[in-house]
């Protein structure tokens, strides 16, 4: 059998932006999707028969990736699905790494390369955002020049992501997750839209462009105040692209007498905010009032890991 693991990421700058050639830092958190593999007569996932509506990630994978005999496919998992915390980047991640596996073991260049591949294919347009921190753990920061720190570069079309180690001080993060999905394509088609109409959601996506370097600052610097700070406006420009929704800003909104500072993380529209705060009980108690489900997370520095193998018999 061979066992694969993943963390689950949120965004704390840069969102949508990182899909028009800004930055973005993505961290990984201490919740995982773990999938267990064996040899057996015909695919299944969770002992169901491999679907393309209820697996479509893992069955892209297998035929795209895998060349060899029916897997079983089981999958657990700590993360909340469409929460804006990456449950599909670190199912990608968990699958590529398993596949990798089977054949040896890959490095997790390899592994984010494939797990992106995976996303990309599944989702249309996406960033390796997602997915490179998953694998990764820790803090990165995607960028488009390359910085001190890099770990791999990853490209499509005519465009080319930098992705980059970056330390992340020590921070508690309180998630509230508003309990409405958020749906990846239909968000990103949406700033799509507007960014090609409007000229000042182009300045907006720019603005935010720079926040992110500020933010890549104020984290080296351990200086939480600002950062905080720099979260507020990175959720106002959001806002202003039209990814926020009543939920969530609501949740946003009750963390705030609390908190350096809060905003929507991932794709939004639904999903999860995340707010930075050494008050986490407090944070978490305002959240559930209001109707949010809290998860008091902290940094992962722990990326993808696989162990195992398939012998020849299917054990
Ligand atoms: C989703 O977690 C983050 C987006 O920027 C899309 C992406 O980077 O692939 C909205």
């Amino acid at each position: 059998m061979i066992e694969s693991s993943s963390p689950a990421k949120a965004i704390l700058f840069g969102e949508h932006a990182v899909l028009y050639g800004k930055p973005a830092i993505a961290v990984s958190l201490d919740r995982r999707m773990t999938i267990r593999v064996v040899r057996s007569e015909r695919y299944s996932v969770d002992r169901r028969p491999l679907s393309i509506r209820r697996n479509r990630y893992v069955k892209w994978a297998l035929e795209n990736l895998y060349d060899g005999p029916p897997l079983a496919v089981t999958t657990s998992s700590s993360i909340p699905s469409a929460s804006g915390l990456g449950s599909s980047a670190a199912l990608s991640c968990s699958v590529a790494a398993a596949i990798g596996q089977i054949g040896g073991g890959i490095s997790n260049e390899s592994c984010a390369s494939d797990a992106f591949d995976i996303e990309y294919n599944v989702q249309g347009r996406a960033s390796p955002t997602d997915t490179s921190a998953s694998t990764h753990g820790g803090g990165i920061l995607v960028s488009f020049k390359e910085e001190d720190e890099r770990l791999w570069s990853l490209s499509k079309g005519d465009r080319t992501w930098h992705v980059h180690n970056l330390p992340i001080p020590p921070m508690t993060l309180v998630v509230g997750f508003t309990r409405k999905p958020s749906v990846t394509p239909i968000q990103v088609e949406k700033v799509a839209n507007f960014y090609n109409k409007s000229r000042f959601a182009r300045e907006t996506i720019e603005e935010i462009g720079d926040l992110v370097w500020d933010a890549v600052k104020a984290l080296k610097g351990r200086d939480l105040v600002r950062v905080g700070e720099l979260m507020d406006r990175n959720n106002s420009l959001l806002t202003i692209l039209g990814v926020n929704s009543r939920e969530l800003q609501k949740l946003k909104d009750a963390a705030a007498p609390h908190s350096y500072g809060a905003k929507l993380t991932g794709a939004g529209g639904g999903g999860s905010m995340i707010a930075l705060t050494d008050r986490p009980e407090e944070v978490a108690g305002s959240i559930e009032r209001r109707g949010g489900v809290p998860f008091i997370v902290s940094i992962s520095e722990k990326g993808v890991s696989a162990s195992g193998r398939i012998d020849h018999d299917g054990h």
